[in-house]
Protein backbone atom coordinates (compact mmCIF):
# COMPACT_ATOMS: atom_id res chain seq x y z
CA UNK A 1 0.00 0.00 0.00
CA UNK A 2 1.73 3.14 -1.41
CA UNK A 3 -0.45 5.28 0.82
CA UNK A 4 -0.94 3.41 4.25
CA UNK A 5 -2.04 5.84 7.41
CA UNK A 6 -2.12 9.32 5.04
CA UNK A 7 -4.83 11.70 4.59
CA UNK A 8 -5.86 12.83 1.30
CA UNK A 9 -8.45 15.88 1.06
CA UNK A 10 -9.17 15.56 -3.01
CA UNK A 11 -11.50 18.36 -4.69
CA UNK A 12 -13.57 18.02 -7.47
CA UNK A 13 -13.86 14.32 -6.63
CA UNK A 14 -18.02 13.65 -6.72
CA UNK A 15 -18.51 11.15 -9.50
CA UNK A 16 -19.95 12.35 -13.19
CA UNK A 17 -23.16 14.57 -12.12
CA UNK A 18 -24.76 13.29 -15.68
CA UNK A 19 -24.86 9.55 -14.37
CA UNK A 20 -22.45 8.84 -11.84
CA UNK A 21 -19.53 7.78 -14.45
CA UNK A 22 -16.19 8.56 -13.93
CA UNK A 23 -14.47 12.26 -13.03
CA UNK A 24 -10.93 12.65 -12.93
CA UNK A 25 -11.39 13.31 -8.87
CA UNK A 26 -13.37 10.62 -8.39
CA UNK A 27 -10.74 8.30 -10.07
CA UNK A 28 -8.30 9.66 -8.29
CA UNK A 29 -10.16 9.04 -4.58
CA UNK A 30 -10.69 5.51 -6.06
CA UNK A 31 -7.08 4.92 -6.38
CA UNK A 32 -5.92 6.54 -3.60
CA UNK A 33 -8.57 5.02 -1.19
CA UNK A 34 -7.61 1.53 -2.90
CA UNK A 35 -3.55 2.01 -1.27
CA UNK A 36 -4.77 2.87 2.06
CA UNK A 37 -5.34 6.64 1.82
CA UNK A 38 -8.36 8.00 3.66
CA UNK A 39 -10.18 10.45 1.57
CA UNK A 40 -11.63 13.26 1.99
CA UNK A 41 -14.25 14.23 -0.88
CA UNK A 42 -15.01 17.72 -1.75
CA UNK A 43 -17.61 18.74 -4.07
CA UNK A 44 -20.63 21.21 -4.32
CA UNK A 45 -22.42 18.01 -6.07
CA UNK A 46 -23.53 16.51 -2.89
CA UNK A 47 -25.17 13.32 -4.09
CA UNK A 48 -22.38 12.07 -6.51
CA UNK A 49 -19.90 13.51 -3.53
CA UNK A 50 -21.46 11.01 -0.87
CA UNK A 51 -21.38 8.31 -3.65
CA UNK A 52 -17.87 8.32 -4.15
CA UNK A 53 -17.41 8.08 -0.43
CA UNK A 54 -20.04 5.70 -0.02
CA UNK A 55 -18.38 3.53 -2.82
CA UNK A 56 -14.78 3.89 -1.28
CA UNK A 57 -16.46 2.76 2.02
CA UNK A 58 -18.41 -0.41 0.65
CA UNK A 59 -15.20 -1.41 -0.29
CA UNK A 60 -12.92 -1.65 2.48
CA UNK A 61 -11.82 1.72 2.86
CA UNK A 62 -12.23 5.19 4.34
CA UNK A 63 -13.93 8.51 2.86
CA UNK A 64 -15.84 11.02 4.33
CA UNK A 65 -18.03 13.79 2.44
CA UNK A 66 -17.38 17.65 2.47
CA UNK A 67 -19.72 19.83 0.31
CA UNK A 68 -17.95 23.14 -0.25
CA UNK A 69 -17.73 25.76 -3.04
CA UNK A 70 -14.51 26.29 -3.74
CA UNK A 71 -14.87 29.82 -4.19
CA UNK A 72 -15.99 30.35 -0.77
CA UNK A 73 -13.30 31.02 1.33
CA UNK A 74 -15.24 29.66 5.24
CA UNK A 75 -16.36 26.62 3.27
CA UNK A 76 -12.71 25.56 2.33
CA UNK A 77 -11.53 25.99 5.98
CA UNK A 78 -14.85 24.10 6.98
CA UNK A 79 -13.18 21.22 5.04
CA UNK A 80 -9.64 21.35 6.71
CA UNK A 81 -11.38 22.04 10.03
CA UNK A 82 -13.66 18.91 9.56
CA UNK A 83 -10.09 17.14 8.25
CA UNK A 84 -8.50 17.66 11.52
CA UNK A 85 -11.26 16.97 13.77
CA UNK A 86 -11.64 14.10 12.19
CA UNK A 87 -8.32 12.50 11.45
CA UNK A 88 -5.79 14.97 12.72
CA UNK A 89 -3.52 14.72 9.48
CA UNK A 90 -3.60 15.85 6.42
CA UNK A 91 -0.76 14.43 3.50
CA UNK A 92 -1.66 15.21 0.51
CA UNK A 93 -3.85 17.87 -1.32
CA UNK A 94 -5.07 17.24 -4.75
CA UNK A 95 -6.52 20.51 -6.41
CA UNK A 96 -8.79 19.14 -8.84
CA UNK A 97 -12.25 21.04 -9.06
CA UNK A 98 -12.97 23.30 -12.07
CA UNK A 99 -15.77 24.87 -13.65
CA UNK A 100 -16.30 25.34 -17.97
CA UNK A 101 -19.38 26.76 -16.39
CA UNK A 102 -20.69 30.19 -18.30
CA UNK A 103 -19.80 32.09 -21.23
CA UNK A 104 -16.40 31.45 -21.17
CA UNK A 105 -16.18 30.35 -25.54
CA UNK A 106 -15.01 33.83 -26.48
CA UNK A 107 -12.00 35.64 -27.11
CA UNK A 108 -10.39 38.56 -24.63
CA UNK A 109 -13.48 40.96 -26.37
CA UNK A 110 -15.80 38.67 -26.11
CA UNK A 111 -15.71 37.06 -22.42
CA UNK A 112 -17.94 38.76 -20.37
CA UNK A 113 -16.21 40.32 -17.34
CA UNK A 114 -18.47 38.07 -15.00
CA UNK A 115 -17.84 35.19 -16.46
CA UNK A 116 -14.25 35.65 -16.79
CA UNK A 117 -14.03 36.33 -12.89
CA UNK A 118 -16.32 33.81 -12.29
CA UNK A 119 -13.66 31.31 -13.98
CA UNK A 120 -10.73 32.94 -12.60
CA UNK A 121 -12.43 32.44 -9.30
CA UNK A 122 -13.10 28.88 -9.06
CA UNK A 123 -10.45 27.27 -11.21
CA UNK A 124 -7.13 29.63 -9.85
CA UNK A 125 -8.64 31.17 -7.20
CA UNK A 126 -10.24 27.76 -5.98
CA UNK A 127 -6.92 25.78 -5.70
CA UNK A 128 -5.01 28.99 -4.14
CA UNK A 129 -7.48 28.82 -1.37
CA UNK A 130 -7.41 25.41 -0.71
CA UNK A 131 -3.36 25.04 -0.99
CA UNK A 132 -3.45 28.39 1.50
CA UNK A 133 -5.63 26.77 3.98
CA UNK A 134 -4.06 23.17 3.80
CA UNK A 135 -0.64 23.80 3.96
CA UNK A 136 -0.26 24.40 7.61
CA UNK A 137 -2.21 21.35 8.51
CA UNK A 138 0.13 19.44 6.00
CA UNK A 139 3.57 20.89 7.96
CA UNK A 140 1.85 19.90 11.62
CA UNK A 141 1.42 16.46 9.74
CA UNK A 142 4.91 16.21 9.40
CA UNK A 143 4.90 17.23 5.49
CA UNK A 144 3.57 15.80 2.47
CA UNK A 145 2.51 16.76 -1.47
CA UNK A 146 0.37 18.60 -3.06
CA UNK A 147 -0.84 17.66 -6.57
CA UNK A 148 -2.51 20.32 -8.94
CA UNK A 149 -4.62 18.86 -12.02
CA UNK A 150 -3.99 20.91 -14.68
CA UNK A 151 -4.24 20.65 -18.22
CA UNK A 152 -2.07 20.80 -21.44
CA UNK A 153 -4.21 24.00 -21.82
CA UNK A 154 -1.32 25.76 -19.88
CA UNK A 155 0.71 25.29 -23.02
CA UNK A 156 -1.59 25.87 -25.77
CA UNK A 157 -4.00 27.86 -26.77
CA UNK A 158 -7.55 27.20 -28.71
CA UNK A 159 -9.24 30.23 -30.86
CA UNK A 160 -11.94 31.41 -28.93
CA UNK A 161 -11.09 29.57 -26.02
CA UNK A 162 -9.26 32.01 -23.59
CA UNK A 163 -9.96 32.31 -20.03
CA UNK A 164 -9.21 28.27 -19.14
CA UNK A 165 -5.57 28.42 -20.54
CA UNK A 166 -5.37 31.47 -18.22
CA UNK A 167 -5.88 29.62 -15.24
CA UNK A 168 -4.32 26.55 -16.21
CA UNK A 169 -1.17 28.76 -16.94
CA UNK A 170 -1.24 30.36 -13.54
CA UNK A 171 -2.10 26.92 -11.98
CA UNK A 172 1.30 25.75 -13.30
CA UNK A 173 3.39 28.50 -12.50
CA UNK A 174 1.99 28.58 -8.88
CA UNK A 175 2.64 24.76 -8.76
CA UNK A 176 6.64 26.05 -9.29
CA UNK A 177 6.19 28.50 -6.52
CA UNK A 178 4.37 26.49 -4.16
CA UNK A 179 7.55 24.24 -5.15
CA UNK A 180 10.53 26.69 -4.02
CA UNK A 181 8.48 28.11 -1.19
CA UNK A 182 7.75 24.66 0.52
CA UNK A 183 10.30 22.38 -0.34
CA UNK A 184 11.64 20.56 1.30
CA UNK A 185 8.88 19.43 3.70
CA UNK A 186 6.26 19.38 0.47
CA UNK A 187 6.67 18.72 -2.69
CA UNK A 188 4.08 20.24 -5.08
CA UNK A 189 3.58 19.08 -8.88
CA UNK A 190 0.86 19.66 -11.48
CA UNK A 191 -0.43 17.11 -13.99
CA UNK A 192 -1.54 18.21 -17.26
CA UNK A 193 -3.90 16.04 -18.81
CA UNK A 194 -4.52 15.96 -23.01
CA UNK A 195 -8.34 14.95 -23.54
CA UNK A 196 -10.00 13.29 -20.81
CA UNK A 197 -12.92 10.84 -21.38
CA UNK A 198 -15.19 11.44 -17.78
CA UNK A 199 -18.79 10.60 -18.02
CA UNK A 200 -19.50 14.31 -18.28
CA UNK A 201 -17.75 14.39 -21.75
CA UNK A 202 -21.03 12.85 -22.99
CA UNK A 203 -23.15 15.55 -22.81
CA UNK A 204 -26.97 15.39 -24.78
CA UNK A 205 -24.79 13.24 -27.20
CA UNK A 206 -25.88 9.57 -28.48
CA UNK A 207 -23.98 7.14 -27.99
CA UNK A 208 -23.02 6.76 -31.32
CA UNK A 209 -22.18 10.92 -31.75
CA UNK A 210 -19.97 10.18 -28.63
CA UNK A 211 -18.10 7.63 -30.18
CA UNK A 212 -17.97 9.21 -33.49
CA UNK A 213 -16.59 12.51 -31.49
CA UNK A 214 -14.08 10.64 -29.72
CA UNK A 215 -12.91 8.60 -32.24
CA UNK A 216 -12.19 11.85 -34.05
CA UNK A 217 -9.95 13.40 -31.25
CA UNK A 218 -8.41 9.87 -30.81
CA UNK A 219 -6.94 10.18 -34.64
CA UNK A 220 -5.32 13.53 -33.23
CA UNK A 221 -2.68 11.84 -30.56
CA UNK A 222 -0.12 9.89 -31.57
CA UNK A 223 -1.19 7.02 -28.85
CA UNK A 224 -4.87 7.16 -31.07
CA UNK A 225 -6.74 6.86 -28.14
CA UNK A 226 -7.74 9.33 -25.76
CA UNK A 227 -6.88 9.28 -22.24
CA UNK A 228 -8.81 7.21 -19.19
CA UNK A 229 -9.14 8.96 -15.83
CA UNK A 230 -7.44 5.93 -14.33
CA UNK A 231 -4.21 6.90 -16.40
CA UNK A 232 -4.33 10.37 -14.75
CA UNK A 233 -4.79 8.70 -11.00
CA UNK A 234 -1.77 6.63 -11.89
CA UNK A 235 -0.01 9.50 -12.29
CA UNK A 236 -1.52 11.51 -9.29
CA UNK A 237 -0.93 8.12 -7.09
CA UNK A 238 2.72 8.35 -8.64
CA UNK A 239 4.12 11.71 -7.62
CA UNK A 240 1.85 11.31 -3.87
CA UNK A 241 3.50 8.30 -3.37
CA UNK A 242 7.49 8.10 -1.37
CA UNK A 243 8.59 6.69 -4.62
CA UNK A 244 8.26 10.56 -6.72
CA UNK A 245 10.19 11.33 -3.32
CA UNK A 246 12.53 13.81 -5.56
CA UNK A 247 10.15 15.22 -8.01
CA UNK A 248 9.04 18.84 -6.96
CA UNK A 249 8.08 21.73 -9.34
CA UNK A 250 6.97 19.66 -12.02
CA UNK A 251 4.02 20.11 -14.89
CA UNK A 252 3.77 16.92 -16.71
CA UNK A 253 2.11 16.16 -19.64
CA UNK A 254 0.15 13.15 -19.39
CA UNK A 255 -1.39 13.54 -22.81
CA UNK A 256 0.21 10.35 -25.17
CA UNK A 257 2.33 12.80 -26.93
CA UNK A 258 -0.10 14.82 -28.28
CA UNK A 259 2.04 18.34 -28.05
CA UNK A 260 5.35 17.17 -28.81
CA UNK A 261 3.70 15.86 -32.05
CA UNK A 262 2.57 17.85 -35.07
CA UNK A 263 -0.16 14.89 -35.77
CA UNK A 264 -2.67 17.17 -35.02
CA UNK A 265 -2.18 19.65 -37.36
CA UNK A 266 -3.45 16.30 -40.33
N1 LIG B 1 -11.57 15.85 -18.94
C1 LIG B 1 -10.56 16.40 -19.62
O1 LIG B 1 -10.39 16.17 -20.83
C2 LIG B 1 -9.57 17.30 -18.90
C3 LIG B 1 -8.42 17.70 -19.61
C4 LIG B 1 -7.48 18.50 -18.99
C5 LIG B 1 -7.68 18.92 -17.68
N2 LIG B 1 -8.81 18.54 -17.02
C6 LIG B 1 -8.96 19.01 -15.64
O2 LIG B 1 -9.28 17.90 -14.80
C7 LIG B 1 -9.99 18.38 -13.64
C8 LIG B 1 -11.22 17.51 -13.41
O3 LIG B 1 -12.14 17.68 -14.45
P1 LIG B 1 -13.01 16.52 -15.05
O4 LIG B 1 -12.60 16.39 -16.47
O5 LIG B 1 -13.01 15.33 -14.19
O6 LIG B 1 -14.46 17.23 -15.09
P2 LIG B 1 -15.70 17.13 -14.11
O7 LIG B 1 -16.60 18.24 -14.50
O8 LIG B 1 -16.24 15.75 -14.10
O9 LIG B 1 -15.06 17.41 -12.68
C9 LIG B 1 -14.96 18.68 -12.09
C10 LIG B 1 -15.56 18.61 -10.71
O10 LIG B 1 -15.37 19.86 -10.07
C11 LIG B 1 -16.57 20.17 -9.38
N3 LIG B 1 -16.69 21.61 -9.18
C12 LIG B 1 -16.96 22.55 -10.14
N4 LIG B 1 -17.03 23.76 -9.57
C13 LIG B 1 -16.81 23.59 -8.24
C14 LIG B 1 -16.76 24.47 -7.13
N5 LIG B 1 -16.98 25.79 -7.28
N6 LIG B 1 -16.50 23.95 -5.91
C15 LIG B 1 -16.31 22.62 -5.74
N7 LIG B 1 -16.34 21.74 -6.75
C16 LIG B 1 -16.59 22.22 -7.99
C17 LIG B 1 -17.68 19.64 -10.27
O11 LIG B 1 -18.90 19.47 -9.57
C18 LIG B 1 -17.07 18.33 -10.76
O12 LIG B 1 -17.41 17.25 -9.91
C19 LIG B 1 -10.28 19.85 -13.90
O13 LIG B 1 -9.32 20.64 -13.21
C20 LIG B 1 -10.09 19.98 -15.41
O14 LIG B 1 -9.74 21.28 -15.79
C21 LIG B 1 -9.76 17.74 -17.60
Amino acid sequence: MKLKNKVAVITGAALGYKDGGPSIGSAIAFKFAKEGAKIVVVDILEQMGKKTAKKINETGGTAIFVKADVSKTEEVKNVIKITKDRFNQLNCLVNCAASYEGDIFHNVVDTPEKDWNNTININLNGYFRFTKYSIPLILKSGGGSIINISSDAAFQVTKDFCVYPVTKAAINSLTRTLAVDFAPKIRTNAICPGFVKIANSENDRTPEELQKWIDGIAKKYPLKRVCSVEEIANTALFLASDEASYINGQCISVDGGYLISDTHDF
